[in-house]
C-alpha cells in the first residue's frame, strides 16, 4: 500500500456531499452539453475540477476575516497583507487583485503590444489568453522531457535555456516586452522548476534586458520540491527558498487561490517604478483602489494569514504526500500519469488510455465525462479543448502534444477514503476504455473554450 500521510490538522466543520444516482448523472451530463464545467456543484460527489479557491481555510484565517478593515483606502488589512507580501516575496511594489488573471490582464494591458511575444516554460490558459487578447503571442519553451509523461526528470517544469536564447536572438529583444516562468508548471503536469534553472532563466532574460515575471500561483509547492530534490536545499525552509526564488525576478503575478489557501484573491508585484505607476492606473480602472484591488478588506486578511500557512513545512509535506498517494493508487488502477507526480494534481494520460480517439475528438474530454458518469467525480480536461488554436500565420489548427485529465486536489479538503474512491472509479473505467467514444463541439467560443463549450457524443 502506498503511504498516506496523516493530515496535520483536524476537522471542526463539515460540508455534506452526496452521490446522485446513475440516471441522474446521465441527465446532468446531457443538460451540461457534456461539459463538466457546466454541471451544478451539488450534483458532484468528489470535485477535483480545480485546486483554485477550493481550499479549506484554517480557524486562524476565519478569525482574521473577522478583523477585516473595510476602509476604502489605507485599510489595516492592506497593511497586514503588505507585511506578509514583503516578507515572502520582497518586491518593491505590490497590489492586490481579485484573482490571478486580473494581474495577468493588467500586466498584459500595460506591456504587451500587438505582434509581440511573451516566452515562458508553459503559460497557463488564462495567461495565454490575456497575452493573445492584447494581440501578443505566448510562447512555451519548456524542456523536451516535459512532453514525455514517463520521463522521471525531477524538475520537468524547467525552461529550455538553449531554446530561450535562440528564441530571443531570432525574435529580437524589442519584440519581447517581458518574459515569464510558471511555478509549478500547471499546464505541464504541476511540475516544479529547479532553483538552478530559475537562476539561468533570470540571467538569460537579464542579459538581454528583458523584465522577468514569475507566475507564482503554486510557488510554495515548488519551494518544497526544491527542498526535497535539489542538492543544497535540504536544510533550508520553504520561506528561505521562496525568498531566493523571487530575488531572481523583477516581478510576479499570482493567483492567491492556490498556495495562499484563500477562496479569492491575487497579487501583482514588481520592482520597476514606471511599470508600477502604469499598472496601478490600470488597477484603479479595472479592479479598485490600490489598497484593496477588487477584494474586500477581510479577503486581504485571509490572504495574509494563508500566505504563511501555505509555506508551513508540515502542511507542504502532507500536501505533496497526498498527491503522491493518489498517483500511486491511479497507477495501480492501470493508468498512465505524468511522472513524477506534481504538486497540486494528478495528470492522467488520457491519450494513452484512449488511443482510438484522435485529438480533434477530444480524448481528455471523453475521460472527464466517464469519471462523472461512473462516479460523480469532476476532473478537468487539459488537452485539445483547452489549448487547440488557429495558428495566426498559417490558419491551421494546432493541437497540444498531450491529452490529459487533471484531478486537482483542493487543499485540506478531502481524506484518504475520498482519494481511494477516485482510484477505484478509475479502475472501473479502465475495464471498458475501448468502448469510450469521442466528442464534437456544438458550441465553442474563440478564447478559453473549455469553460463554456458544449459537446455532442460521436
Ligand atoms: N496561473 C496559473 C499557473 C494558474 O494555474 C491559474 C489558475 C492562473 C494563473 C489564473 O489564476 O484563476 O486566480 O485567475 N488556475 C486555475 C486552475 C483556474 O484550475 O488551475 P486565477
Amino acid at each position: 500500500m502506498p503511504h498516506y500521510p496523516p493530515e496535520p490538522f483536524r476537522i471542526k466543520m463539515v460540508e455534506p456531499i452526496r452521490l446522485i444516482d446513475r440516471a441522474a448523472r446521465e441527465a446532468a451530463l446531457k443538460e451540461a452539453g457534456y461539459n463538466v464545467f457546466t454541471i451544478k456543484a451539488e450534483d458532484i460527489f468528489i470535485d477535483m475540477l480545480t485546486d483554485s479557491g477550493t481550499g479549506a481555510m484554517s480557524h486562524h484565517q476565519w478569525a482574521a476575516i473577522m478583523q477585516g478593515d473595510e476602509s476604502y483606502a489605507g485599510a489595516r488589512s492592506f497593511v497586514r497583507l503588505e507585511a506578509a507580501v514583503e516578507d515572502i516575496f520582497g518586491f518593491k511594489h505590490f497590489m492586490p487583485t481579485h484573482q490571478g488573471r486580473a494581474a495577468e490582464n493588467i500586466l498584459s494591458a500595460v506591456l504587451v503590444k500587438p505582434g509581440q511575444y511573451v516566452p515562458s516554460n508553459m503559460h497557463f490558459d488564462t495567461t495565454d489568453a490575456n497575452i493573445r487578447a492584447r494581440g501578443g503571442r505566448p510562447i512555451n519553451l519548456v524542456i523536451d522531457e516535459a512532453f514525455d509523461p514517463a520521463d522521471p526528470h525531477p524538475f520537468k517544469g524547467n525552461m529550455d535555456i538553449a531554446k530561450l536564447k535562440a528564441f530571443i536572438e531570432e525574435t529580437g529583444v524589442e519584440n519581447i516586452p517581458f518574459g515569464m516562468i510558471t511555478v509549478t508548471n500547471n499546464a505541464g503536469g504541476g511540475q516544479p522548476i529547479s532553483m538552478a534553472n530559475l537562476r539561468a532563466v533570470s540571467e538569460t532574460y537579464h542579459e538581454y534586458g528583458i523584465p522577468f515575471f514569475i507566475d507564482a500561483a503554486r510557488y510554495a509547492e515548488n519551494c518544497y520540491f526544491i527542498k526535497m530534490r535539489e542538492p543544497g536545499y535540504g536544510n533550508k525552509s520553504p520561506l528561505e527558498i521562496a525568498r531566493e526564488m523571487f530575488s531572481l525576478a523583477d516581478g510576479m503575478t499570482m493567483s492567491a487561490k492556490k498556495d495562499a489557501i484563500v477562496n479569492i484573491g491575487g497579487l501583482l508585484c514588481m520592482n520597476d517604478d514606471v511599470i508600477f505607476q502604469k499598472t496601478r492606473n490600470e488597477l484603479i480602472l479595472r479592479e479598485g483602489f490600490p489598497t484593496y484591488g477588487g477584494l474586500a478588506g477581510r479577503d486581504l486578511d485571509a490572504m495574509a494569514v494563508g500566505l504563511r500557512e501555505g509555506l508551513d513545512e508540515a502542511y507542504l509535506a502532507y500536501r505533496l504526500g497526498q498527491t503522491a498517494y493518489l498517483s500511486e493508487r491511479i497507477k495501480e488502477a492501470g493508468l498512465g500519469i505524468i511522472e513524477p507526480p506534481g504538486g497540486h494534481a494528478v495528470y492522467i494520460d488520457a491519450g494513452r488510455l484512449l488511443p482510438h480517439i484522435p485529438h480533434a475528438e477530444f480524448p481528455g474530454m471523453a475521460l472527464a465525462v466517464e469519471l462523472y458518469r461512473e462516479g460523480g467525480i469532476r476532473g478537468v480536461e487539459i488537452g485539445s479543448v483547452m489549448f487547440m488554436h488557429e495558428d495566426p500565420d498559417s490558419g491551421e489548427m494546432v493541437y497540444p502534444e498531450l491529452e490529459l485529465v487533471r484531478l486537482a486536489i483542493p487543499r485540506r479538503v478531502y481524506t484518504q477514503s475520498h482519494l481511494d474512491y477516485v482510484a477505484d472509479t478509475l479502475a472501473k473505467i479502465v475495464q471498458r476504455a475501448d468502448q469510450i467514444r469521442g466528442y464534437k463541439f456544438t458550441y465553442a467560443p474563440k478564447l478559453l473554450k473549455h469553460f463554456t463549450a458544449r459537446f455532442e457524443p460521436l
